[in-house]
Order: structure tokens, then sequence, then C-alpha cells
């Protein structure tokens, strides 16, 4: 029962002790204080001492904690041992002042460590430490991420590993510059990220990890990729447009990381031959114009891009323009322009006639006809990229004309005349004939050509051709021109007597009038028997009384050359004009006596009875004479006349062209009068005994 009350005693001495404690916390002098550094760095493996001392109170009860959670708990003097968990046992021991020491340490220890002393009677002292246990850093590697850094990314993120090691402090460094956060760079816990890189960001990356018993640096060569950039594209040399046949380059150039794969494309087609993106293109044509495109890939990144240019090929048309102006129902002008064919076509226009109206490669205009475009130059102005070039056009009305004739004998044994009309004009004119005033018109006695330019007329008879006068009427749209043709009879209007110098050949030359029907001639000869007969003359007989005919010749000689005369006799010629069977008027007489030889030029020319000066012949003929000696001095005596007279009969014979009589119908009226030549103009081609040409000038109807 004592030791019950005894008991109750001591646990109400207890309480008021506790109350009294309590009461004078305030006045309590238990103090704790740090004996060495709070602040430990320490290497891991190695033993610490986190030292303490305290003073006020003797065996206070003791906790360190590790943060927040109690590691030791004792009392200090306590026989008990202190209370320390199983897990901290081998690193952990309390010391009997109170330190704390940390035995082969390890990272995880690393924190604040407080230590709280309490006395019951003197209050609770605590203090602080901070212990931080570092490795050694070993095994540094800095990484990329993602796996490569490319322009036009959002960010790559450099990130350090290492095999062990406890960093205090990372710094980065880009081409040996620290790095600072900004806009651009970011510094995180265990890496760098550097946002919206560029090329510039490429370049050598280091990281330099500290704490206090290492330092690493590790460096990172970082290359960002680019590319392609914009590809550049050009054409060398550099031209507007490129004619075919040309030969240019085309180049496609562009940066980028790695070298970005350029490849051409010209019509949906990759173009082959292309090398580093620089396309040869040799003879260029036309059908090689057009839009080429360079295509660059970065084969890495696969970004690519694009870019066209457009290659202009041109090509000339060929020749030059053509202009031509045509008759719109005989009233209206068609003008046309022509320049086919090139690329592009040429522009064509007719500026003086419309402001308005162009064509590609052609133009045709069709203009009401006026006086003012009779004979006015219209010019077609084409228009080509490679050349400018023009044409121009004149209109004009029919030119005065003369009608011509020519006659032949046709296959049924008919006389054939033809007539023509051809009147110098642009557009052609269209012939119109009439008979009298009664209009022909094609059946079986006329043909008139397609083109209405010849009318023909086929008959037996000669006198039928005589009935009527012909007319024909040249029309365009500025205008028309008429003429009036009356035909002859088979005539001879002039002719001429030419002996050589032996006597022993002449060429009778003779002219027929131009609208005179004709269809042969025979020649005839008065006077002794000629020597030799020349194997090929149809006719080589003569008489001495009576005129023979000797040849024959065909409507469209002019000449006839007599050969083997003999120089010491007197013969006697003439020709006969004749329309099939129908006899003409027979020409004059000439007669070759003996010595005429010598003087035929003086004695043609008298016998002509031209009204020229007798003396300027003889002069004439004197001179004439000497060179034509020379000139047969020269040219082997003997060589002419006789194989050109062989040459003249058989040409004659065999000629089957129609003679075109009137072939001067075609020349203005001027040289026609060329015609009425002079015998002693003739004479002057004697010497060289060429007979006059057989087509002959004509005369104006
Ligand atoms: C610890 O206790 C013993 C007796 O148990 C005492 O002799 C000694 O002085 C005490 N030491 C301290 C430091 O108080
Ligand atoms: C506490 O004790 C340890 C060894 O027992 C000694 O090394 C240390 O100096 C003491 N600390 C203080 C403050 O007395
Ligand atoms: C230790 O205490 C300081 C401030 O006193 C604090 O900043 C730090 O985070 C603490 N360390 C740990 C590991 O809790
Ligand atoms: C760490 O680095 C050392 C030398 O620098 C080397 O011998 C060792 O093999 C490396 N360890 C690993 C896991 O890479
Ligand atoms: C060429 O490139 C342009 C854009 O530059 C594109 O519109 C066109 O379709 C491309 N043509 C071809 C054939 O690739
Ligand atoms: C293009 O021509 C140039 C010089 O004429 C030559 O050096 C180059 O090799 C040629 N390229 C190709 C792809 O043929
Ligand atoms: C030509 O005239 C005819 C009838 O007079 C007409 O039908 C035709 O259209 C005209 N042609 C032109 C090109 O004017
Ligand atoms: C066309 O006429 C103009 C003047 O009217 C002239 O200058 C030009 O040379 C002519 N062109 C041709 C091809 O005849
Ligand atoms: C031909 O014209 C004349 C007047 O020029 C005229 O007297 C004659 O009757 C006309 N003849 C015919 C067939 O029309
Ligand atoms: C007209 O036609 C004839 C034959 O059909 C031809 O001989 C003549 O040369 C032509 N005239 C013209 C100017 O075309
Ligand atoms: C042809 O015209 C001429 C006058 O130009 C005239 O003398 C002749 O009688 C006419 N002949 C015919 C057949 O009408
Ligand atoms: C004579 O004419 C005949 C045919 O008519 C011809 O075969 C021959 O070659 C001519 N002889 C001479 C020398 O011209």
């Amino acid at each position: 029962m004592t030791w019950l009350r005894l008991s109750q005693h001591v646990r109400t001495l207890y309480r008021t002790v506790v109350l009294c404690v309590l009461c004078q916390v305030a006045h309590s002098d238990l103090v704790v204080s740090p004996a060495g550094l709070t602040q430990i760095n320490i290497l891991a493996g190695s033993t610490v001492t986190l030292a303490v001392s305290y003073s006020g109170a003797t065996n206070p009860a003791i906790v360190w904690k590790m943060g927040s959670v109690p590691v030791v708990t004792w009392t200090i003097n306590s026989t008990t041992p202190p209370d320390i968990p199983v897990n901290n046992r081998d690193v952990l021991t309390v010391m009997a002042n109170g330190s704390l020491t940390f035995v082969n340490v390890s990272v995880e220890y690393t924190n604040n460590y407080t230590v709280e002393m309490t006395k019951s009677g003197q209050g609770t002292a605590s203090a602080t430490f901070t212990l931080k246990v570092f490795e050694h850093i070993e095994n540094v590697t800095v990484d990329l991420q993602p796996d490569f850094a490319s322009e036009g990314a959002d960010r790559f993120t450099l990130q350090y590993t290492m095999l062990r090691g406890v960093v205090e402090e990372q710094t980065w460094f880009f081409k040996g510059t620290e790095i600072k956060n900004n806009s651009h760079y970011l510094v995180e816990q265990r890496s760098l990220v550097v946002l919206k890189p560029n090329r510039s960001d490429t370049g050598q990356y280091s990281v330099v990890l500290k704490n206090p018993f290492s330092t690493v640096t590790t460096q990172k060569t970082v290359t960002v990729l680019y590319g392609p950039d914009e590809p550049i594209l050009e054409a060398s040399p550099a031209q507007q447009f490129y004619i075919s046949g040309d030969s240019l380059t085309l180049s496609c150039k562009t940066e980028g990381l790695p070298q970005p794969v350029l490849k051409w494309v010209f019509g949906g087609e990759p173009v082959s031959g292309s090398v580093g993106g620089i396309l040869n293109l040799t003879n260029v044509q036309t059908n090689q114009s057009g839009i080429y495109n360079c295509t660059a890939i970065n084969e890495k990144t696969k970004l690519q891009r694009q870019k066209s240019m457009n290659l202009k090929v041109y090509e000339k048309p060929e020749g030059t323009p053509m202009c031509s102006v045509h008759s719109v129902n005989n009233t209206d002008l068609q003008y046309d322009c022509q320049w086919s064919g090139g690329s592009p076509q040429a522009q064509l226009s007719f500026p003086a006639l419309s402001n308005s109206s162009s064509g590609m490669g052609h133009l045709s205009l069709t203009v009401s006809a006026s006086d003012s475009l009779d004979g006015t130059p219209v010019s077609c102005t084409a228009d080509h990229p490679i050349e400018k070039n023009e044409c121009n056009i004149t209109a004009s009305r029919p030119a005065e004309f003369l009608p011509s004739m020519r006659t032949t004998v046709n296959s049924e044994g008919k006389i054939e005349v033809t007539i023509t009309c051809l009147s110098e004009a642009s557009p052609k004119t269209v012939v119109s004939w009439s008979k009298g005033n009664e209009t022909v018109s094609s059946g079986s006695t006329y043909q008139i050509s397609s083109n209405t330019t010849q009318l023909d007329i086929q008959h037996y008879n000669v006198s039928n051709f005589l009935l009527h006068n012909y007319t024909c009427t040249c029309r365009n749209p500025l205008g028309f021109q008429k003429r009036g043709i009356q035909l002859q009879g088979p005539s001879i209007s002039d002719s001429n007597l030419f002996p050589n110098q032996d006597g022993t050949v002449v060429t009778l030359t003779w002219e027929v009038p131009p609208t005179s029907v004709v269809t042969g001639f025979d020649v005839q000869m008065k006077g002794p028997e000629l020597q030799t007969q020349s194997r090929n003359d149809t006719k080589t007989r003569g008489s001495s009384d009576v005129f023979t005919t000797i040849l024959l010749k065909p409507g469209s000689a002019r000449s006839a050359d007599i050969l083997f005369l003999d120089p010491d006799r007197t013969y006697r010629f003439r020709i006969i004009p004749k329309a099939r069977s129908t006899e003409g008027e027979p020409s004059k007489v000439h007669r070759i006596r003996p010595g005429d030889g010598l003087s035929g030029p003086a004695i043609a020319g008298i016998a002509a009875g031209i009204p020229c000066s007798l003396l300027f012949l003889i002069l004439l003929g004197g001179f004439i004479y000497l060179c034509f000696y020379c000139h047969k001095n020269k040219s082997q005596l003997g060589r002419y006349p006789k194989t050109r007279a062989h040459e003249t009969v058989i040409k004659n014979k065999s000629d089957p062209s129609p003679h075109n009589l009137l072939a001067g119908g075609l020349k203005p009226p001027p040289d026609y009068n060329r015609l009425h030549q002079t015998p002693s103009e003739r004479s002057v081609t004697l010497p060289s005994f060429v007979p006059p040409p057989p087509v002959r000038v004509a005369t104006t109807v």
C-alpha cells in the first residue's frame, strides 16, 4: 500500500516537475551548436562527422533528422543503444557527445540534417547541417535529339548522360562562348534546347559539368541540315529567246546540306543528261520550248523545292513574206500576205489598209477597189521575234498592151490562130472576147483558155479568119483595157538578101505583118542550077527562066540560106507567104549578080530603099567588112557558112513550135517601135552571118 501511495506521490511530483519545466522553458539554457562546418561537401565513400556541441544540460535526448525523417534517436550517456533504422546502421553512428558520423557515405545521404536536443526542464535546441555527397563525374556523353538537327524544325536538344557522378553545375558552350538562356537557347536540367535552329547553329557544343571534386568537359558537334534553298535558275548565254539550232546551258543552283539532288523536268518528263543541275542543250528545236522545272531534294530531310523557267526557242518562218493581191468578184481587191511556218508565227498586218486587222502567218484583207489603190504600193509588215520583214504589193489597173498572135497548123490540118491579150495588171486581168459586137464563147471554132488570156480559132480556110474583127477586154477591179485585132491574109512586109563574100551563099530574111496569118513560106529562085545538092534540102533544083521553089520554110521561119551558088552567075530570089494552100502576095525579087558578094551590105541597103544616109552606110559597111574580114581570118576559113547552113535548115524544119509573131505584145509600145529597124541597122548583123532571130518583136495592131 505504501508502495502504491509512494508511486502516486512520484507521479504527482513528476507532473509537477513537467509542469514546472514547461513553465520554465523560456528560461532554458540548453544550447546546441555546430562544432564545425554546417555545409559539408564530401566525396562518396569517405567518412564524415556532423559535429555538434551542447551546453546547459546533461544527457539530453537527441534526435537526428535526415530531412524531416528521424534517423537517430538516443539519450546521451544512456546505456540504451541509439535507435537507428536498420538500413542506415552501416553508415550512421552517433558519437557519445551527440555528433553524427557517416562511414563510407553514399550519395543518397545528401540532405539537410537537423539535430534536436531535448532535456526535460531545459527545453529543446537544434542545429542544422547540410551534407552533400558527391561522386567523380565519369563517362559523360552528349546526345542529340532528334537524330539530326534541321533548319526549320522546332528545336533540337543536346542532353548529357553519364555513368556516374553528381553534377553541381552545368555550363554549355557553343563555339567556346557560354550559352545563356534566351529566346534561342533553353538550358534545362540535363540538357540544352536550341529553339528554331538554323544553319548557323552548326558547330561544336560543349558542356562543362562540375562538382567540388571533378570537372568534366564533353563536346558534341552538331550539324544543322538545311535546304534546299530556293533554286536559282539560269540559262547561259542569257537571252530573251533562242533560235532553233542554238546551244545553251541551263543551270539550277541551290544550297543545302547535304547537297540537294537536282532534277530537271520538262513536259512532265525528267530530262536526262543533267549533271549537278547543269543541263546542256545543243541544237535546240522549237519543241524544246516551254517550262523547265528544276526540283531540288534534300535526301536526308526529304524537303524539296521547285523552280521553273520558261525557255523560248523560236524559229523564223521560211523565206520572206509574200504579198499578193487578188480580185474578188472583179469588184473588190483582196490583199494577201503570207509568211507561214516559224515559231511563233509571224504577225502580219497591212498598216496602210487597216490598223486593226492582223493575222498570224497569213492575212487576207478585202477592200473595195478605188483609184487611190491604183499603183500605190501597199506594205505588209511581218513581225517575228527573230526578224521583222515586209513585202510590198501594188495593185494596178490593166496597162496598155498589144495583142499577140501565132499561127500553126494543127493535126487535123486546120489553121489554128491563137490570139493572146495579156495586159500587165495586178490582180491579173480577166479577158472577155468578142468578134464584131458579139461575145465569143468557147465552142468548136473558138476556144478560150481557162485563164481567158488566149483565144484559139480553128479553120481550114484562111478567109474565115478575116471575116471578123476581134476585140479583147482585159479587166480587173481597178479598170479595163480594150483592144481590137483585125487579121490579115498571108503577106510579107519586108525582105532582104545578104550574100557572103564569095557570092556562093546568100541569106534571105523577111518580115511578116504582125496580124498576118501565115503557116509557111516557099523560097523560090530563078537562075542556073545550084552546083551541089545539099543532102537534106527538100528542093534544090534551079531553072534559068521561071521561079521554082527551092526551099519550104515553116511559119516561124524568117530567114533562109541558099548554098552552093555559082559566084559568076546571076540569081533571083523571092518568098511566097502561105496559109496552108492559100498563097499570099510574093515578096519583092532579090537579085544577086557576079561581084555582089563584096558589096552586099551596101546593095542590101539600097535595095531596101529606106531613106538613110548612103555615105553612112558605105562607111559602116566598110567598117563592118573590115571586122568581118578579120573575124573570118581568125575563125579558120570555111567553117561557116557550110555547117551553119545545115544547122539552119535542119533547125527550121524540125522546129515544131509555133512562131509568136506578136511576142512584142508583151512589151510596151516604145519597144515595139524598134521593130521598124532600118535595113542599115540590120546590116550591122551581116558580117557574122547570123540570120535574124526567128522570134520577132510585134507591131501594134
Ligand atoms: C555519465 O554517467 C556516469 C554515471 O552513470 C557519470 O559518472 C558520468 O559522469 C556521466 N558523464 C557525463 C558526461 O555526464
Ligand atoms: C565528440 O567526440 C568525438 C570522439 O568521441 C570527438 O572526436 C569530438 O571532438 C567530440 N566533439 C566535441 C565537440 O567535443
Ligand atoms: C536543405 O535546406 C535548404 C534551406 O535551408 C533547402 O533549400 C534545401 O532544399 C534542403 N535540402 C534538402 C535535400 O531537403
Ligand atoms: C568510362 O570511362 C573510362 C575511362 O574514361 C573507361 O575506361 C570505361 O570503360 C568507361 N565506362 C563505360 C561504362 O563506358
Ligand atoms: C513546274 O513547277 C510549277 C511550279 O513552279 C508547277 O506548277 C508545275 O506543275 C510544274 N510542272 C511540272 C511539269 O512539274
Ligand atoms: C556541258 O558543257 C560543259 C562545257 O561545254 C561541260 O564542261 C559539261 O561537262 C557539260 N555537261 C554535261 C552534263 O554534258
Ligand atoms: C461574189 O458574188 C456572188 C454573187 O454576186 C456572191 O454570191 C458572192 O458572195 C460574192 N463573193 C464575194 C467573195 O463577195
Ligand atoms: C516596200 O516599200 C517601202 C516604201 O514604200 C520600202 O522602203 C521598202 O524597201 C519596200 N520593201 C520591199 C521588200 O520592197
Ligand atoms: C453591132 O453594133 C452596131 C453599132 O455599133 C450595130 O449597128 C449593130 O446592129 C450591132 N450588131 C449586132 C449583131 O449586135
Ligand atoms: C494561160 O493559159 C495558157 C494555156 O492554158 C498558157 O499557155 C498561158 O501561159 C496562160 N497565161 C498566163 C498569163 O498564165
Ligand atoms: C474591121 O475593122 C476595120 C476598121 O477598124 C473595118 O474597116 C473593117 O471593115 C472591119 N472588118 C470587119 C469584118 O468588121
Ligand atoms: C539529113 O536528114 C536526115 C533526116 O531528115 C537525118 O537523119 C540526117 O542526119 C541529115 N543529115 C545531115 C548531114 O544533116
